[in-house]
């Protein structure tokens, strides 16, 4: 059974817990502990994995998974009793997060809602991801294999992420890629996949030059005018904001 110390460990751990939601939500910044406590479902379902992890470790049978069950059902967040998550580990939201049993966090990491930390398949053994200190994984993010995400880096809402990750990056689209590191675009042959060449653009531009010319030379050999609008592809608008199609 747990002893004495896995209690003092266990309430160390719910009262960073707390501190981070506090520290870490614009919207809990003027929120005392005993709210955040009662109405916040990643702090609910991130409390529940503590007990039970600590009874896992402790060998407990069933009770674990059970905790870890009706947790599910309760904040629709799901932790694996054996996953291993570091200090101060903040789940905004809550809803629809997954983390699988041999995932391991890092301290002061954020996780939005719908984050999945799970495997790619049927394997056993290490088959979950590693995520560094002070990462924070945008909302619908899955991150998949036993993969490693080094530290302060950030994984875009909505990205699929199934390679390593350096640290100090920021990883988005599907598949996932670096589209800064150490605050840098990357730089080399297919770093930056955001920005590839277009060929159907370039074809149709090359196409309408030529098109341009020959209009030319008609009215010349007609002796008429040439059309007042050359023949000319417009480069796409780029709408506000950020680009949708990015990765
Ligand atoms: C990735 C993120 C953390 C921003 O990190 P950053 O290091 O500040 O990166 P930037 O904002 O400079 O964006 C870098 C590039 O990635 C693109 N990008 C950013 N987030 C993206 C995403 N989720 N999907 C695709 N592309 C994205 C940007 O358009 C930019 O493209 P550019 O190189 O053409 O300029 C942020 O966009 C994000 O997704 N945060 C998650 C927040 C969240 O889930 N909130 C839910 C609250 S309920």
């Amino acid at each position: 059974m747990p002893g004495i110390d896995t209690f003092k460990r266990v309430a160390r751990e719910v009262r960073q817990d707390l501190a981070a939601a506090r520290q870490r939500d614009p919207a809990a910044h003027d929120v005392g502990r005993v709210e955040i406590l009662l109405t916040y479902g990643g702090v609910h379902a991130l409390l529940s994995h503590r007990i039970a992890h600590a009874l896992h470790e402790a060998g407990v049978p069933l009770l674990p998974r059970f905790l870890a069950n009706v947790t599910k059902v309760i904040t629709g967040v799901e932790i694996h009793p054996a996953a291993r998550i570091g200090e101060a580990l903040f789940i905004d939201h809550g809803a629809g997060v997954v983390i699988g049993e041999t995932a391991e966090i890092g301290d002061d990491v954020t996780l939005y809602q719908g984050v999945t930390l799970g495997g790619t398949g049927f394997e056993s053994g290490k088959r979950h991801p590693t995520i560094g200190d002070n990462v924070v994984v945008g909302s619908g993010a899955k991150l998949l294999g036993p993969i490693t995400v080094g530290s302060c880096s950030k994984i875009g809402a909505n990205s699929v992420v199934i390679h390593d990750v350096p640290a100090n990056s920021t990883v988005v689209g599907n598949p996932g890629h670096p589209v800064r590191v150490d605050g840098k675009r990357p730089e080399g042959p297919d770093a930056d996949w955001a920005h590839l060449p277009d060929p159907v653009a370039d074809a149709l531009k090359g196409m309408a030059e030529r098109i341009g010319e020959l209009e030319e030379l008609v009215a010349e050999l007609s002796g008429t005018e040439p059309p007042a609008q050359p023949a000319k592809v417009r480069p796409l608008r780029r709408g506000a904001g950020s680009d949708p199609a990015a990765g």
